[in-house]
């Protein structure tokens, strides 16, 4: 599995785990790194077997940004000839839960990359920050929308007109994170979360990814019908009738992602 250039991608049970892996750029997101995690994401998110997606980097930096060096000769006629980034929405996109599992820096499109997935859990040492201002640019992976959407307008003008790094603590105050875990535990609790999240019902919990995400998206009146729909819609799986028979017989569920 492991014939990517940029990322190493390894399977734990129902979990699938991609670990950005440019240690000499500090995981900068290049053509190829966004090539390839989306490749292996979309092929685990396919997969039947696998539940539940982590994305890490490395201790010193999740990812530190796109790559500046790529980047920096570019026209404006290149970038958008070329869609930059737009490949990245396929990665969004998918709907088997995604969990960034952030150490170090996730700066600029690493930030932004972190925000992609639907929960980030943060090691003490992490530090988050948009700091595409300083380069002459804004963000372009999404900063603007996404960070603005979780952590709101007062932290995302801040953040994103001074270029200023977040720290762990500050990041789960503002509800970028979800959790933030003693470094030497990121990826453990990580794979725990991803385990929990895997042994449920995989059309329950890509519902769930759908409907949430739904909800920075579209009104509250349009967004509960969707909710409902979605909800009516699950009692057609397999795993409905044995949750539930399963609660009523005392015993533990065992799903079969249909
Ligand atoms: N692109 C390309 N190369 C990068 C990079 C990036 N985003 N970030 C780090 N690197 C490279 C450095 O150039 C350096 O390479 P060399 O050894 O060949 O010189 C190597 O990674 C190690 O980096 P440093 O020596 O700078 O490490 P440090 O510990 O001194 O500093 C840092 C760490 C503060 C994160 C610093 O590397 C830094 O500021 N990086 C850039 C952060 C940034 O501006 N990110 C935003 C990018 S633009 C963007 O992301 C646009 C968007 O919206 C998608």
């Amino acid at each position: 599995e492991n014939t990517y250039e940029t990322i190493l991608v390894r399977r734990e049970g129902r979990v699938g785990v991609i670990t950005l892996n440019r240690p000499k750029a500090l995981n900068a997101l290049n053509e190829q790194t966004m090539n390839d995690v989306v490749a292996a994401a979309t092929e685990l998110d396919r997969d039947s077997a696998i539940g539940a997606i982590v994305l890490t980097g490395s201790e010193k930096a999740f990812a530190a940004g796109a790559d500046i060096k790529e980047m920096g000769s570019k026209t404006a006629s290149d970038m958008y000839r070329e869609d930059y980034f737009a490949a990245w929405d396929g990665f969004a996109r998918l709907r088997t839960p995604k969990i960034a599992a952030v150490a170090g820096y996730a700066l600029g499109g690493g930030c932004e990359l972190a925000m992609m997935c639907d929960i980030i859990l943060a090691a003490d040492t992490a530090k988050f920050g948009q700091p595409e201002i300083t380069l002459g640019v804004i963000p372009g992976m999404g900063g603007t929308q996404r960070l603005t959407r979780a952590v709101g307008k007062a932290k995302a003008m801040d953040l994103i007109l001074t270029g200023r790094q977040m720290d762990a603590e500050e990041a789960e105050r503002s509800g970028l994170v979800s959790r933030v875990v003693p470094a030497d535990s990121l990826l453990d609790t990580a794979l725990e979360v991803a385990a929990k999240i895997g042994g449920m019902s995989k059309p329950a919990t890509q519902h769930a990814v759908e409907t949430v995400s739904a909800a920075y998206e579209t009104t509250l009146a349009a967004g509960l019908q969707y909710e409902r729909r979605v909800f009516h819609g699950l009692f057609s799986t397999k795993d409905q009738k044995e949750g539930m028979a399963a609660f009523a017989e005392k015993r533990k569920a065992n799903f079969s992602h249909e």
